[in-house]
């Protein structure tokens, strides 16, 4: 059974991330999407509302499961089994950094292996920063988020003022 791990802040799921963990459920038989901790971050969302919201949108998928971990993201990849990171790549300023995070990860642990798919076209410029800007500004949120989150990622941005 080959299991791998799609790892990111989510914060939230944008329609960018649900079409990498589409495709990548199609790769193998099992697939964690796991939020994880990113120093560099200040969420808007608590780790436990992503990984209910990321639940929502993958209801219908049954070897997709969402969880959350604060630890290694190699550790928690061998605790599922898992020998594949799959991760996405919008443009060549991706790059750079997931580049770094690959080999890094490779170093704690060579018996994993990060995989990138390429962002669909429909979805290079987005990111959870950009959406969560325009809902803030009252912007057409169906070409970015999936419809089941829309209401809350709305109501969360507004009362953070
Ligand atoms: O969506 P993001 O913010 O680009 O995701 C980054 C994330 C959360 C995958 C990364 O920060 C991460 O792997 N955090 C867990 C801690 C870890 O294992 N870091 C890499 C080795 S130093």
């Amino acid at each position: 059974m080959k299991i791998a791990v799609y790892p990111g802040s989510f914060d939230p799921i944008t329609l960018g991330h649900l079409n990498i963990i589409k495709r990548a459920s199609r790769i193998f038989d099992k697939l964690y999407v796991v939020v994880m901790k990113n120093s560099d971050k200040n969420p808007l969302f608590t780790r436990e509302e992503r990984v209910e919201l990321i639940r929502r949108t993958v209801v219908n998928f049954p070897n997709i499961e969402a969880e959350t971990s604060d630890g290694l993201l190699v550790k928690y990849c061998r605790e599922k089994g898992a020998t594949v990171i799959v991760k996405g790549l919008r443009a060549v300023s991706d790059f750079d950094w997931e580049f770094q995070m690959a080999l890094a990860n490779r170093k704690i642990d060579p018996a994993i292996d990060t995989l990138f798919l390429a962002s669909s076209e429909k979805y290079t410029y987005l990111s959870s920063s950009v959406v969560k800007e325009m809902a803030k500004y009252g912007a057409d949120l169906r070409e970015f988020l999936p419809r089941e989150i829309i209401d809350d990622i709305i109501a969360k941005v507004l009362s953070k003022g």
